[in-house]
């Protein structure tokens, strides 16, 4: 099957410089999307000949007003984003007795907040015109409590009903909403956890070895696999998905 409905499509991601925001960047100008991607720093990737050109902007998800005169610029310099992709997230561990308040409250301003700004302002320029696809990566974490990711986990929790609930108001309007769940996925988040990169060893002591037994696969995800799911979700082959969380953790929260 050939997805269809990327090309000259604006989209804005969140988090383009992590792993698998670059995965998806990539992903995107390959199947014709023009892309504005930012992180906290503008990020640098190459300009490929025959891909449309993307624009690097700096962008801080959790400050409001930034996200608002960012969409602005956006929709009055290079025109109307059809895609919204929320990838921005941040990863602390912390038993809840050593969770200090600036570690809950950043997780829940990047990995929650972040997100419903990103989303607001989209859908206050994508309800005018009844169109637009939005997409948040969220975590498997949402679905399995994990030692010492409390704060991780409920700042995903509520992003994941934020999502539904989101879809439910604009799938009205023809715009369609979704989130993509990642169990671990090799990228800078996951392989900073590691002492090495085979995901033998841990760096944090105490928290159970459930990584290689809990992923019925046996392996961690490659951004790719994320940026595949998320690809599918933004197509018109995905015309009729609203409102879902999307599962990509090589069975990790069935098993
Ligand atoms: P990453 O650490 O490589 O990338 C995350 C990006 O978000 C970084 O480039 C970082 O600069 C950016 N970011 C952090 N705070 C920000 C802020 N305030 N404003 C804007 N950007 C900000 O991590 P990865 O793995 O690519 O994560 C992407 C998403 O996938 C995150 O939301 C993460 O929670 C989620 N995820 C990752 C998993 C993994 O195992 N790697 C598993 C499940 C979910």
């Amino acid at each position: 099957m050939q997805l269809s409905g990327f090309n000259g499509t604006l989209a804005l991601v969140t988090g383009a410089g992590g792993g698998i925001g670059e995965a998806l960047v990539n992903q995107l100008r390959a199947s014709g999307c023009i892309v504005v991607a930012t992180d906290l720093v503008a990020p640098v990737m190459e300009d490929v000949p025959g891909l449309p050109a993307m624009h690097a902007m700096a962008l801080d998800v959790t400050d409001s007003r930034a996200v608002d005169a960012l969409v602005a610029r956006v929709e009055h310099e290079l025109g109307p984003i059809g895609f919204g992709i929320n990838v921005a997230g941040i990863l602390q561990f912390g038993t809840v007795e050593h969770i200090d308040d600036a570690t809950w409250r950043r997780t829940f301003a990047v990995n929650a907040d972040g997100v419903f700004y990103v989303s607001r302002a989209l859908a206050r320029v994508m309800t005018p015109r009844r169109r637009g696809v939005i997409v948040t990566v969220g975590s498997n974490a949402a679905g399995i409590p994990r030692h010492a990711m409390a704060a991780y986990a409920a700042s995903k929790a509520a992003t994941a009903m934020f999502m539904r609930c989101l879809g439910l108001e604009l799938a009205p309007f023809g715009i369609r909403c979704n989130s993509v769940a990642p169990g671990s996925t090799r990228t800078p988040m996951q392989t900073g956890m590691w002492a090495d990169d085979s995901g033998e060893q841990r760096v944090i002591d105490g928290i159970p070895e459930d990584y290689k037994t809990g992923i019925p696969l046996g392996k961690l995800a490659q951004p790719e696999d994320i940026a595949n799911a998320v690809m599918f979700l933004l197509s018109d082959q995905a015309g009729h998905i609203v409102m879902d969380d999307l599962y990509v953790d090589g069975g990790a929260t069935l098993r």
